[in-house]
């Protein structure tokens, strides 16, 4: 067995991922998963940091020893219900949390905290992580990073295929037939973020379970119409994006300028979650028209109703999440992380060009040995 972890802990910040993952010759086996929750005190800070609050150097420091603290919890907790010895495991790949993503102008860059020294010396085991800015300083988005290796697992010659990660952000990974074509992926939109912060500011839950909520209002066209004039749905990629920009003040800009903040909260609700829905069929739409299968993870396949708004948006294609093909969309991103410092520590690429926009494809990350 070549052993990995993977950590992911992506813009929702529900939880921290961690995936053990056998990854011998092109094998990818989930042999244990754990998912550590963050406390609603740092799930806070957090959020004040990546909305922009008033922050100083010394909250983002201690950040960053917490974050790097709690993912490596989440890797003892992980080998403990394994019952592996960290003397097994190769290395662990760790994405880090994002509490900024710039990928244009004069100082393109994108920060991840969770200190990978103390990850190392914490669990014994060799970690890589900081993978975005390596492909952001060759010229890239820095994101999204996952399509290498959705290609790796879920490409097949038969069909078109899209992979579809719906995470606090949602991104797609568009997998052309024959495997000469350049793989293309960018990040739609919003995910489930702005849902999930309108349902904690209206019914002090951190989701909207089910989608219940949503599934109760009614979607308000113009409101619907005037999210989705925002320019970054007609970008053309590659692009990124983050919750610093899909936030619920843009929501509340949008809702302002067109007097429509008395709309009943569950109307908006309903009106997020067709957002989301109809911003990732326009995406499929528009770059992968050939598509028949849409392969769905992230948490947001668990929402029935944002599921149910995909598959009515479009009879081009169907929509199954990536568990019909072998891979729990709960762990597809933190596996994607193992693989990726597989593919770091044998000096393979980890970005595709395609989709980043990255000069070249180059090994990801910093290495910090056990
Ligand atoms: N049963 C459910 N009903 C509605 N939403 C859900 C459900 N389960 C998960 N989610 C959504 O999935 C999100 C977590 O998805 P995840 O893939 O972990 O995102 P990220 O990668 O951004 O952390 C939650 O914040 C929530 O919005
Ligand atoms: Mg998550």
């Amino acid at each position: 067995m070549t052993l990995f972890i993977g950590l992911m802990s992506g813009t929702s910040m529900d939880a921290v991922d961690a995936a053990l993952v056998d990854l011998t010759g092109d094998n990818v086996n989930m042999l244990a998963s754990a998912g550590l929750p963050i406390q609603p005190a740092l799930r806070g800070e957090l959020l004040d940091l990546c909305h922009g609050a008033a922050s100083t150097l010394e909250r983002v420091a201690r950040l960053d020893v917490a974050l790097g603290r709690l993912f490596a919890t989440a890797v003892q907790t992980l080998l403990g219900r394994a019952g592996i010895d960290p003397s097994q495991v190769t290395a662990i790949g760790s994405h880090g949390q994002t509490v900024y993503h710039q990928p244009l102008g004069t100082s393109p860059t994108s920060v991840q905290l969770g200190d990978p020294n103390l990850i190392a010396e914490l669990t014994g085991i060799t970690t890589v992580a900081d993978f975005r800015r390596r492909d952001i300083a060759a010229g890239g988005q820095g994101a999204p990073l996952v399509p290498a290796f959705h290609r790796a697992v879920f490409h097949t010659s038969e069909t078109e295929r899209v992979v579809l990660n719906i995470g606090g952000i949602a991104n797609i990974t568009v997998l052309p037939r024959a495997s000469g074509q350049p793989v293309t992926g960018f990040d739609t939109g919003p995910g489930n973020a702005l849902m999930d912060a309108w349902s904690m500011e209206h019914l002090g839950t951190p989701r909207d379970d089910d989608g219940f909520w949503a599934a109760s209002g009614t979607i308000h066209e113009p409101l619907l119409a005037a999210l989705l004039n925002d320019p970054y749905f007609a970008l053309p990629p590659p692009k990124s994006t983050g919750r610093e920009y899909f936030h619920p003040d843009w929501l509340r800009k949008v809702l302002r300028h067109g007097g429509m903040e008395a709309l009943q909260p569950q109307d908006i609700q309903a009106t997020l979650c067709e957002l989301t829905a109809a911003s990732i069929t326009q995406a499929i739409a528009a770059f992968a028209p050939d598509a028949r299968q849409v392969l769905v993870c992230g948490g947001g396949v668990h929402n029935p109703t944002l599921v149910q708004r995909l598959r009515s948006l479009s009879k081009d294609y169907e929509v199954v999440s990536t568990a019909a093909y072998g891979i729990d969309p709960d762990w597809v991103e933190a596996i994607a992380f193992a693989w990726l410092a597989k593919q770091t520590l044998e000096n393979k690429p980890g970005n595709l060009p395609s989709v980043t926009g990255a000069r070249r494809a180059v090994a990801l990350g910093g290495v910090y040995r056990a």
